[in-house]
């Protein structure tokens, strides 16, 4: 389900490890030079997101043949040899993909013939590419503007036979994107066969750690590019790409920023936050923020592969930082100065302005509304942390890096949350960040929303209770399940449901496993069983004994993590989260219920009578309503939905209204995708 938001609650400290996924530079480098390559390269640990995705079908549409064999990608290239001479390439917003493929059939269709089309979203065709146009023009590619000139898309064509004319230098500027130079770099081994082919750089060449990470791969597969400064570049004569067999892309540098900025700021006492996939011996300059990190007071050890945070300097130090060196982590940066003890001032980050969004004016933007005086210039940003925090709705804008930073927002001393829109934006390089991140972050639990739903036997709790955790992103408890579980587990040992003691051990012991919706106990899935009547039966049985619900309210009460939960049950409002922050009361007619359940037994093909099912459905309301431990009553300050005349999407948004209504945030309109 697409969220429009997720709340993150005030989150209080952090320990624990994360693995990272791959790096997204070296996986779509890795991916092109592969997919260009001369036989089959093994790709290990690729990182699987949007951005590498619109690679892999853009190799696909090429000819490349990639099969997946476990967790290793082998793909098979071209060798350098146009299989598909003609193809219209989508490549999203994904520079990484849009930049070098562009050189590459540019030089491919002018040599071998060949018609290509490359678009992305709407903001991929705000980003400029006019340097990279203007630099392969001359050489003698024919580059046709689709839309507006300097900007994708692209037609790239050619005829079989054409020659370029590598013989003199080929200029390209790189004080707007170092991606037109890598682009360069990866695709002119393709025509420097007979001679050396040199590039040059006009202007001060920016974001130069992201030219060594292609340098150190193109000579991973069989390309030495001699370097005069970082002024010159020459491919030798001869060049020809080999595949090195096995590759493993590094864990990205840039998403561990995150969590080396988590660690600085929550890792306080006890364990560090861990990081692995990347380490101090990273090829990718974004590894370069450990130094910033650092210098704000952050407790950094390392290794190969692995890094180790924890809080140092508190408050964090407020600094002067030229960053045109790490451009994207920088934006981190950015957020860890609302945790320092002055103006922070980054500089040099002009950049900024071309990615996913405009990221200065956003990152302004979003600091402001947490409550930060932030100024901004063309190509300098400076933060003042928050006097007053807000609970903030904070935009995205489209842009991973956005919601990724903000997000450690949440860790404001003033305890209030935070709201990131459109959160599924992370999926363009760490599609689990938000599972990552709160894997290792912790709330305090009566800082956790808990919304109840509690309510008769078939009113539809269960399915109106997952669609809300759905929608918000939140855990689930399904109790009932839980006295299901200890029922069918009573059945199983022999234990008679009266036995109060017996069957409070077994509720005390309970091996039961939740995962995707499925149900395990005991280690074998239970998840058909357990809907089954014998087991609602045995449920409403050891539920009504004291011993066994006190045995299983720890149980409940854990479930409460963030982000934050949804509960249903009996008593999920009246005895275990008194406090939720909403209770719902869920009811409908036992005609109606009988109805509902009548149909759904029917099409599982389980004959069933509509009279006895409703009167057992009132049999079965009775005992629960009239027993003497948590008789299920609504709480008082429950809000009662009768749902008889609902679809379920209709309850759904009622119950959404409700809450929205109880969250401190201003209601948005949608940003605008693209
Ligand atoms: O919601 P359900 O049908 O899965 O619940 C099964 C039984 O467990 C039902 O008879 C009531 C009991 N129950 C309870 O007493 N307290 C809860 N929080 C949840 C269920």
């Amino acid at each position: 389900m697409v969220k429009a938001f997720l709340d993150l609650p005030p989150l209080a400290g952090a320990s624990g490890t994360v693995r990272l996924p791959g790096s997204k530079s070296i996986s779509n480098r890795v991916l092109l030079l592969a997919g260009l390559a001369e036989g089959t390269t093994r790709v290990h640990d690729l990182l699987d997101s949007d951005d590498t995705r619109v690679m892999l079908d853009a190799l696909r549409a090429l000819g490349c043949t990639l099969q997946e064999q476990g967790r290793v990608l082998h793909v098979t290239g071209i060798g350098g040899q146009l299989r598909v001479h003609e193809a219209k390439l989508f490549l999203g917003n994904a520079g990484t993909a849009m930049r070098p493929l562009t050189a590459a059939l540019a030089v491919l269709a002018a040599t071998q013939g060949g018609v290509f089309e490359l678009s992305g979203v709407p903001r991929m065709h705000e980003r400029p590419i006019g340097d990279l146009v203007d630099a392969l023009r001359p050489l003698g590619c024919t580059i046709t503007d689709l839309g507006t000139p300097g900007y994708p898309p692209l037609r790239l064509s050619g005829q079989a036979g054409g020659r370029l004319a590598t013989g003199r230098a080929i200029r390209v500027r790189g004080d707007v994107s170092s991606q037109f130079l890598t682009a360069l770099l990866l695709a002119l081994p393709l025509v420097a066969q007979a001679a050396d082919v040199v590039i040059e750089v006009e202007g001060e060449l920016i974001s130069k750690p992201y030219i060594e990470i292609t340098l150190n791969l193109l000579a991973r597969f069989g390309i030495e590019v001699r370097r005069d400064a970082w002024r010159s570049f020459t491919l030798p004569a001869g060049s020809r790409y080999r595949t090195p067999g096995d590759i493993h892309v590094e864990g990205d540098a840039s998403s561990a920023s995150y969590f080396i900025a988590l660690g600085a700021i929550a890792a306080d006492g006890g364990a560090p936050v861990r990081i692995e996939g990347v380490g101090l011996d990273s090829i990718q300059g974004d590894i370069r923020f450990v130094e910033a990190a650092q210098a704000m007071g952050a407790d950094v050890r390392g290794g190969p592969g692995w890094l180790s945070v924890h809080r140092g300097r508190w408050p964090l130090q407020a600094l002067t930082l030229d960053c045109n060196h790490i451009p994207d982590a920088a934006m981190t940066l950015a957020v860890m100065a609302l945790y320092a003890d002055g103006t922070t001032r980054l500089t040099n980050i002009a950049s900024w302005r071309v990615k996913e969004t405009d990221r200065i004016a956003a990152m302004a933007a979003e600091l402001r509304r947490v409550g930060a005086t932030v100024t901004e210039g063309a190509d300098f940003i400076e933060v003042t942390p928050p006097v007053t925090w807000q609970a903030a709705a904070i935009r995205t804008y489209d842009d991973h890096r956005m919601a990724m930073c903000l997000s450690l927002a949440a860790f404001n001393p003033a305890g209030v949350p935070v709201r990131i829109l459109e959160p599924d934006c992370v999926a363009k390089t760490f599609p689990e960040y938000f599972d990552a991140l709160l894997g290792v972050a912790h709330a305090r639990p009566e800082s956790v929303p808990v919304i109840t739903v509690d309510g008769p036997t078939a009113s539809g709790k269960g399915t109106l209770a997952a669609e809300l955790a759905a929608a918000l992103g939140y855990h689930l408890l399904d109790s009932g399940a839980l006295y299901r579980a200890t029922g069918l587990a009573a059945l199983e040992d022999g234990v008679s449901p009266d036995d109060e003691a017996a069957v409070a051990r077994i509720a005390a012991t309970l091996d039961l496993r939740f995962d995707g919706g499925r149900t395990w106990l005991r280690g074998r899935e239970v998840t058909d069983t357990l809907r089954e009547e014998q087991a609602g039966m045995m449920a409403s049985r050891v539920s009504s004994l004291p011993a066994v619900r006190e045995a299983l309210h720890g149980l409940q009460l854990a479930f409460r993590r963030a982000p934050g939960l949804v509960a249903d049950g009996r008593d999920m409002g009246t005895v275990v989260f008194p406090d939720a922050e909403l209770k719902v009361f869920l009811t409908a007619s036992a005609g109606e219920r009988a109805a509902r359940r009548h149909k759904q037994l029917i099409s599982k093909g389980f004959p069933s009578n509509i009279d006895s099912l409703r009167a057992d459905l009132e049999a079965r309301d009775l005992r629960d309503s009239s027993r003497l431990v948590a008789p299920l009553k609504p709480a008082q300050d429950a809000l009662l939905l009768d749902n008889s005349a609902l679809s379920i999407e209709e309850s759904v948004e009622r119950v959404l209204a409700w809450w929205a209504a109880r969250r401190p945030f201003e209601a948005v309109e949608r940003h605008p995708k693209g």
